[in-house]
């Protein structure tokens, strides 16, 4: 009896609790939603998007970020040729051994290389950055709550001048869907920045839907196949429901007419 009193009122405290943290935590608002071509059970990505998002990771967020789990290997699933492979990983160099009388060395960047963070590790990057160090970014769009949406809406969020009300604080700049409209990352992207090769404009929308649909790719690069192999089976099955039907009806036109 004593737990069946007890167990309710855990419950509410329990939810009033939880509802508290996530209020803290949560935008105010559910982000507007974008029309992705990766959405849905046959979505998938747009390889010119991919290949401009990445240049924006490249120019741009891989200056603070780094991308550990995605290897230069691994932009052949973008569509990057082993050639455009290797150039792209030796224009990073990357730690080397020390040398005989212990300096550090450098050596040019191989294709087997990781999206190293610029850092050497995470305090010294919130040291340089104000207090917070830049989350990596392998899992980012699929690891924070909102996704795509909430990532496009908080690149495109910043305000400057901040609305009149807002706090003034130092090295924090305002965005409408960053938690409570501060975040240390000053407003990565900027009209005309970087150009496209392909010559598609790089408005701060443009440059924010394609690397938010590379960062999509990066947390879960095997949508493309797995669609694919989704629609063969489909395929497949519809075959062997029209034979099971033809089948059928042969069967029981034998029976019928016995
Ligand atoms: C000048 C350095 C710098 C650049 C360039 C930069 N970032 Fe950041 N980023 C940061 C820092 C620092 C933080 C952590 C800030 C904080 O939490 O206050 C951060 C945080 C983030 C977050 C997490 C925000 C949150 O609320 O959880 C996302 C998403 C993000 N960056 C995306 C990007 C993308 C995409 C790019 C490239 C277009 C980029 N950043 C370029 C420094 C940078």
């Amino acid at each position: 009896m004593r737990g069946s009193f007890f167990l309710p009122a855990f419950g509410l405290l329990a939810s009033l609790g939880f509802s508290g943290v996530a209020l803290a935590s949560e935008p105010d608002k559910a982000p507007p939603h974008q029309a992705w071509s990766f959405d849905g059970p046959l979505g998938h990505y747009d390889q010119g998007s991919l290949q401009r998002g990445f240049l924006v990771f490249q120019r741009v967020c891989s200056t603070c970020h780094g991308m550990r789990d995605v290897s230069y290997n691994d932009l052949a699933g973008i569509g990057l040729t082993q050639q455009q492979i290797a150039e792209t990983a030796k224009a990073k160099p990357q730690a080397d051994a020390p040398d005989a009388a212990g300096r550090p060395t450098m050596r040019p960047g191989l294709p087997d290389d990781h999206l190293h963070s610029p850092f050497p590790s995470d305090a010294a990057a919130a040291a340089m950055m104000g207090g917070v160090a830049p989350p990596d970014q392998s899992r980012l769009a699929m690891t924070h709550p909102g996704g795509a949406d909430w990532l496009y809406a908080f690149l495109t969020g910043y305000r400057m001048p901040p609305p009149a009300d807002a706090p003034i604080v130092p090295g924090k700049f305002y965005n409408d869907w960053a938690t409570g409209h501060m975040i240390g990352m000053p407003p990565p992207l900027m009209n005309g920045m970087i150009q496209y090769p392909d010559g598609t404009p790089a408005t701060v929308e443009q440059q924010a839907r394609d690397i938010t649909t590379f960062l999509v790719w990066a947390s879960d690069p095997h949508r493309n196949e797995r669609h694919s192999i989704g629609k063969a089976v489909m395929a497949y099955l519809a075959v062997l429901l029209v034979l099971a039907i033809a089948w059928k009806r042969k069967i029981w036109k034998r029976l019928k007419t016995q």
